[in-house]
């Protein structure tokens, strides 16, 4: 039986393009910033980006970083981006704050978790969303030793849904009415997939290729 762990593993992890950095309390700033800038867009799927103030950014921050059951990324564009690609990890730091990329609901005893994202609207469209969850994918069932990661997308999210694809998640059913959006008469269904140890392995080289390596995370973190 492993050791029972006080929190969820927090892992530093570089893709071709992207740090993926655990979120800490001193990145509220900016990853509010990044929020407040890309509100229309997130507002339609994630309700808690409608309103939410720097603040709450910093509770959700807190809040994860205590818990046993999420594992939260933020998501940086690379100092060194546009130059050859490759990753060099020593001199690698982070620039712009892209995102936020998370693993919830982690159950370390039934090896199970689920995928959640966000993008910055200035970065949409560059394949940073997929290229980031790769990499968690590929930490997921490699250290962590994970079964089976699920994810849901609403059946109007095409953006949501071509990752999904991209990543090569499995469709497992709908789940009517799942969610409210303020605002809004009508809930929204989600659309549910999962993606086994089976199916990683059949999806590994091409979250590799996304990713732009095999093993993402830094050696010294590895669980
Ligand atoms: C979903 C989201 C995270 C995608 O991030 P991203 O970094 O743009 O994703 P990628 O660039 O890796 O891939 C997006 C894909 O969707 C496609 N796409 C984008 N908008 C689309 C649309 N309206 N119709 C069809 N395809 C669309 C892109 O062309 C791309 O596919 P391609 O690589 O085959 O060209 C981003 O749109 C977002 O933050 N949306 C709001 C929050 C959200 O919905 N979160 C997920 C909740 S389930």
């Amino acid at each position: 039986m492993p050791p029972i762990q006080k929190r969820a593993p927090r892992v530093r992890l570089v893709t071709h393009r992207l740090i993926l950095q655990p979120l800490m309390p001193r990145h509220a700033p900016q990853v509010h910033e990044a929020i407040a800038r890309s509100r229309p867009a997130l507002r339609r799927w994630l309700p808690f980006a409608a309103r939410q103030r720097e603040r709450e950014t910093l509770a959700f921050i807190r809040r994860t970083a205590r818990s046993r059951g999420h594992s939260v990324w933020g998501v940086w564009e690379r100092s060194d981006a546009g130059e050859a690609p490759g990753v060099r990890r020593g001199r690698v730091r982070p620039a712009l704050y892209c995102g936020t990329l998370g693993l919830h609901g982690v159950d370390r005893e039934q090896a199970v978790g689920t995928l959640g994202y966000w993008v910055r609207t200035s970065r949409a469209g560059r394949g940073y969303t997929t290229e980031a969850a790769a990499a968690v994918l590929l930490w997921a069932f490699g250290p962590l030793g994970l079964a089976r990661v699920s994810v849901e997308a609403a059946p109007g999210n095409a953006a949501s849904l071509r990752v999904i694809a991209k990543l090569g998640f499995v469709r497992e059913g709908l789940k009517r009415q799942a969610q409210r959006i303020p605002g809004r008469r009508a809930r929204l269904d989600w659309v549910e997939f999962g993606m086994t140890r089976q199916d990683w392995r059949c999806a590994r080289p091409a979250l590799v290729r996304r990713c732009g390596v095999a093993r993402p995370w830094e050696p010294a973190a590895r669980r």
